[in-house]
């Protein structure tokens, strides 16, 4: 995959305009996770070592092309601010005049981050005129954002094509990564796809099979092939109704040669809460009352050989209810497994995709993984082999 990156760029008194995911979790006016921020530092400080002038875009929330305050960009300066160790200044617009007198007002080094994009309905249309006024304020574009590399919004795509445009180092390492996962990995590949429904996954299935030998189902979803295989599955959650679709993605998995890992036992429960009473059965007997919600201590030993025998591992989404204690059992005890291989040199593992990094933090393997993307929908739509058109429009 070609790309030009920051090795590419001379940005020494330059206005670059850095697009940064700074779509942050926010509780009573302060930023409740660092995560995305942490990402961009390497891309903001070497600008600042180079001499750039860093002007950072993003979005925040979906304002759908309104100024709302609730929206605000205002409230991550002071976490920017303390990530970086730098001052970062800010302006209450990312076009006009606002804009433009705060980059005028830049000295060399010096880091600005402008409001909210999606207060512009241009930003989401991708409307080349909302895209020239971004433009007006640099010299370069570098995109730092994967995880809304899946917009075709004018940050994040049309300013590719007006300004000469390069990879951050955070997107720079997470096409690296994936490369590695699903690009041209070192096989065997093996992923893991759990989560509450198939009908949410279904291009993500459908695209795996294709592409890895051994798919782990587990979740929810789980169920939806363990009845359309004719187990009874109690009340589980459970989408009856696309039990053809599921007979369908095994039947086209046998054409690749991918095989199929659906649990052989599970946890059982008879209400959804923490510590509720449990007991494991195989899958041929689970009681008509019961709900799965983990799989069970079989079903994770053979996932774990499944892994021994792979040299690389992708994973989207929990294998049980993880967030109900003791129901994250075997989400933990594979993540740990996944966190040995990879410690060992064995294995190059690569997760991301909402619940899946919460799961895998909970685990407290995170930092053993080779990569943990960011990225929600950037890294669902990318496993689904879909194109990224922010990434399609930085290629060299
Ligand atoms: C995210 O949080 O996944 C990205 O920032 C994209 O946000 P969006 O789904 O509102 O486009």
């Amino acid at each position: 995959m070609a790309f030009r990156t920051l090795d590419n760029a001379d940005v020494q008194s330059k206005r670059v305009l850095v697009r940064v995911d700074l779509n942050v979790p926010v509780a009573d006016g302060q930023v409740s996770d660092v995560t995305r921020i942490e990402r961009i530092l390497p891309t903001i400080q070497e600008l600042h070592k180079k001499g750039a002038k860093t002007i950072l875009l993003a979005h925040f929330g979906r304002p759908k092309g309104e100024a709302v305050a609730e929206f605000s960009l205002k409230v991550v300066v002071s976490a920017l601010h303390k990530a970086l160790g730098l001052k970062v200044a800010f302006a209450e617009d990312c076009i006009g005049e606002k804009a433009a007198a705060a980059v005028s007002a830049m000295q060399d080094g010096d880091v600005l981050l402008l409001e909210n994009t999606r207060f512009h309905k241009g930003e989401e249309k991708n409307d080349p005129e909302f895209a020239k006024a971004l433009a007006a304020n640099g010299d370069i574009y570098v995109n730092d954002a994967f995880s809304a590399a899946h917009r075709a919004h004018a940050s994040t795509e049309g300013l590719a094509h007006l300004l000469p445009g390069f990879a951050g180092r955070a997107m720079q390492g997470e096409l690296e990564a994936l490369e590695k996962g699903l690009g041209a990995p070192v096989r065997p590949v093996v992923a893991i796809v759990g989560g509450a429904k198939v009908s949410t996954k279904l291009d993500l299935l459908s695209n795996l099979i294709e592409k890895v030998d051994a798919l782990v189902i587990g979740g929810g979803m789980a169920n939806t092939f363990l009845a359309a295989l004719g187990h009874d599955v109690g009340k589980s959650l459970c989408e009856h109704d696309l039990a053809d679709t599921a007979r369908a993605i095994m039947a086209k998995a046998e054409t690749t040669k991918c095989a199929i890992i659906l649990p052989v036992d599970a946890v059982v429960a008879w209400h959804f809460a923490a510590d509720a009473p449990h007991q494991t059965y195989g899958v041929d007997a689970i009681p008509s009352d019961g709900m799965m919600l983990d799989v069970g201590a079989q079903s994770v030993e053979r996932i774990a050989s499944v892994i021994d025998d792979a040299s690389t591992l992708i994973w989207n989404g929990p294998l049980g209810a993880f967030e109900l204690h003791p129901f994250d059992a075997s989400t933990v005890a594979i993540a740990r497994h996944v966190a040995e291989r990879t410690r060992l040199g064995k294995l190059v593992s690569v997760g991301g995709g909402g619940d899946t990094v919460a799961a895998l933090n909970h685990a407290k393997v995170a930092d053993d993984f080779t990569y943990i993307s960011t990225a929600g929908g950037a890294f669902l739509e990318w496993m689904e082999g879909k194109p990224l058109p922010g990434v399609d429009a930085l290629k060299a």
